[in-house]
């Protein structure tokens, strides 16, 4: 396999928290541990990697810059502010609509209140018609059912490179193990249950072979 060395890879992972008032906010389920487990094997063949991290109680990897950010419109910014990269890895939940946050805490009152939503800014799908796309692309996509159907539209609806297709129908989140597909221009693969450490290393390794070979 391939080295990364003297390339820089930018990583999302965790959840991003919208709040609804100072105490309260809606949230994505998920632990971050896919991603934080990306950016540490991509660490390790040699990557300088920047990870923007939703709120997630895990340790920053080795070698890893870490970018802490709460909102999907900080997470946004902190991309924006990491690129340029050679490579981005988007694996975080990225919630899709903020609420109209009440400025104080909100009461118990005679009626339950109403939540206003608003849609926020689709990260990947934005960084896909930059001028400044890095030159692979990878997107997460989380299914719980016609998986690689889901992800191959996916891939050419968000104009990415790679889509890593996520059976979620079982018990992945917060867990060990990920059963994933990789789709890509010509096809996709189906790879066996695996550790997310192990995915992360394999993930690491093909994009290694990637960007080594088409510069
Ligand atoms: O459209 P969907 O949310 O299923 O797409 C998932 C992919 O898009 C993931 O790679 C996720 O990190 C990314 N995404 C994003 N910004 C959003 C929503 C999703 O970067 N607002």
């Amino acid at each position: 396999a391939g080295s990364l060395t003297g390339k820089h890879i930018l990583v999302t992972a965790g959840p991003t928290h919208e709040p609804i008032d100072p105490v309260r906010y809606i949230a994505n389920r998920s632990s971050g541990r896919q991603g934080f487990a990306i950016a540490a094997a991509l660490a390790r063949v040699g990557a300088r990697v920047t990870l923007v991290a939703g709120p997630v109680a895990l340790p920053t990897p080795a070698g890893v810059d870490r970018v802490d950010v709460d909102t999907a419109q900080d997470m946004a910014n902190a991309v924006a502010t990491a690129l340029p990269a050679d490579a981005a890895v988007m694996v975080a939940a990225v919630a899709d609509w903020r609420v109209e946050a009440a400025p104080q805490k909100m009461k118990r009152g005679d009626v339950p209140p109403t939540l206003q939503f608003a849609e926020n800014p689709d990260i990947l799908a934005t960084l896909a018609r930059s001028p400044r796309r890095p030159r692979l692309l990878v997107g997460f996509a989380a299914e719980t059912e016609q998986v690689v159907e889901h992800a191959t539209a996916k891939r050419t609806r968000k104009g990415v490179d790679w889509i890593v297709a996520n059976d979620v129908s079982g018990d992945v989140f917060g867990g060990d193990a990920n059963t994933v597909h990789l789709v890509t221009a010509t096809g996709s693969e189906a790879w066996e249950r695996l550790p997310k450490d192990a995915v992360a290393a394999r993930l690491a390794d093909r994009i290694a072979d990637a960007l080594g070979s088409d510069q």
